[in-house]
């Protein structure tokens, strides 16, 4: 009889006996995903019968699934006699099984097909409370476990409530692994690593050191607002569209970014950013930039701040195409005045991010009342500010009544765009 070894990380270790949950949280490349698909190959040798689920909240295809990292490791150990690699799924030759599913395919009657499973769920900070309720249950074979490897993202999420907060459920083995916990970490992830300790360090803590998302004390948004408004698709009703821009004064390459964000708003009224574009370099490439989502969403029109560089704004765009409508917009008011009506929109829940905007999200969480608390400057979130103030008139109608700005007060001016002099205007927004 040969033994097969699986060389494992120590900080691992207490993660190889038998539990209800086992469980590892940390940062990038610390290892937990090779740990938990060599795991699972190494029970199914000794229980060949046994069923396993490979679960993701979201699971388009096979290649956003473990399957590949699995199969990898059954040829690593030279298993491949006693598996066997289908377009789907893996078997043994004695009946046990590994399936790939998406919580977001199924229901509380299609999951039941899965009891009689043990679970691994890969990336469970995206998990949702419905879904952790539905496959807890779920999982009930004598002696059947769940597996979570996750980077925590904030600790209000469902499997950092479920796992860390004061009540752990019984029965866990629960580690912290980060990059430094990996013997394999590869140069091109100590490259990337290295890079961002110097360049980011507000998100370098969480994203290697598996800590919770950097939040400002008093922030505006949350990543719980953001995460329980985010969609996967856009809607395909979107009534308006626009392509916010606040350009950076220096076309460096240390420089400000450019924010360039593309926002619509659907018939329902609801809002959504479509993508985050924002770049770094010269006037031109932030105007084709900007051309290139106005064309590739169909958009209405094109929103730049003209604080930095004033009319030669829209010069930027007429230079690469006239025609554009272009919207010129100028903040008189302080950043925290003119983004509390957006957040406002988030905590109603009017707001949806379609997938994920990581920098966008992160500056969004670094605004508080008292100012902007990252490094740098919330370009980004300036530009989503400006194109979400286009697309919901009302935020500025509102505020006006309540404020009765003079007119050079006004936040808006109004170039090569007639049809938006109304929503511009807010001295008309008054009158309607
Ligand atoms: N047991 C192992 N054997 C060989 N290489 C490994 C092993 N564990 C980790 N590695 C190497 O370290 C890298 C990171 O490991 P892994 O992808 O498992 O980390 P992770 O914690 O799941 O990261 P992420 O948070 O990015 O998903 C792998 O791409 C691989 O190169
Ligand atoms: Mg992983």
């Amino acid at each position: 009889m040969s033994i097969l070894q699986i060389p494992t990380a120590k900080a691992f270790q207490p993660l190889l006996e038998p539990n209800r949950y086992r469980c590892a949280h940390g940062g990038r490349g610390s290892g937990k995903s090779h740990f938990f698909a060599g795991l699972m190959v190494e029970e199914l040798l000794r229980n060949p019968k046994k069923r396993f689920v490979c679960v993701r909240e979201i699971q388009k295809s096979l290649k956003e699934s473990a399957y590949r990292l699995i199969a990898d490791k059954i040829a690593a150990y030279d298993l491949a006699k006693y598996f066997r690699i289908l377009n789907d799924r893996i078997e043994t030759s004695n009946g046990g099984l590994i399936s790939f599913i998406g919580m977001q395919d199924h229901t509380s009657e299609s999951i039941k097909s899965l009891e009689g499973y043990s679970a691994w769920v890969e990336e469970a900070q995206t998990m949702t409370s419905k879904s952790l309720e539905m496959l807890r249950p779920t999982i009930r074979a004598d002696g059947s476990e769940i597996w979570f490897s996750w980077n925590p993202r904030l600790a209000s999420d469902p499997v950092d409530k479920f796992l860390r907060s004061a009540n752990v459920p019984p029965n866990t083995a629960i580690v912290e692994a980060n990059y430094c916990d990996n013997p394999w970490f590869p140069k091109e992830l100590e490259a990337e690593r290295k890079f961002d300790k110097q360049h980011r360090p507000d998100r370098y803590g969480h994203v290697w050191g598996g800590e919770y998302e950097p939040q400002a004390v008093g922030a505006i948004w949350t990543m719980r607002d953001i995460n329980e408004g985010r969609v996967q698709e856009r809607p395909n009703d979107l009534k308006r569209i626009v392509i916010g821009v606040d350009p950076a004064i220096s076309s460096k390459e240390d420089a400000d970014e450019h924010g360039i964000i593309a926002c619509g708003v659907s018939e329902a009224g609801h809002g959504y950013v479509l993508e985050d574009a924002s770049t770094r370099g010269t006037p031109e490439k932030w105007g084709r930039r900007a051309i290139a989502l106005y064309d590739y969403y169909s958009a209405n029109c094109i929103v730049i701040e003209k604080n930095q560089g004033g009319e030669m704004c829209k010069h930027v765009i007429d230079s690469i195409r006239p025609g554009i409508p272009v919207v010129l917009v100028h903040a008189s008011r302080g950043k925290h005045v003119r983004a509390e009506p957006v957040s406002a929109l988030y905590a109603l829940g009017r707001i949806h991010h379609v997938k994920d905007s990581p920098q966008l999200e992160a500056q969004m969480c670094q605004v508080t009342a008292q100012g902007y608390e990252g490094s740098g400057s919330p370009d980004r979130v300036d530009a989503l500010v400006w194109a979400m103030t286009e697309l919901f008139p009302d935020i500025k109608g509102k505020q006006s009544i309540v404020n009765r700005p003079t007119v050079a007060e006004m936040d808006y001016e109004v170039s090569g765009y007639e049809s938006n002099l109304y929503r511009g205007r807010q001295s008309v927004a008054i009158g309607e």
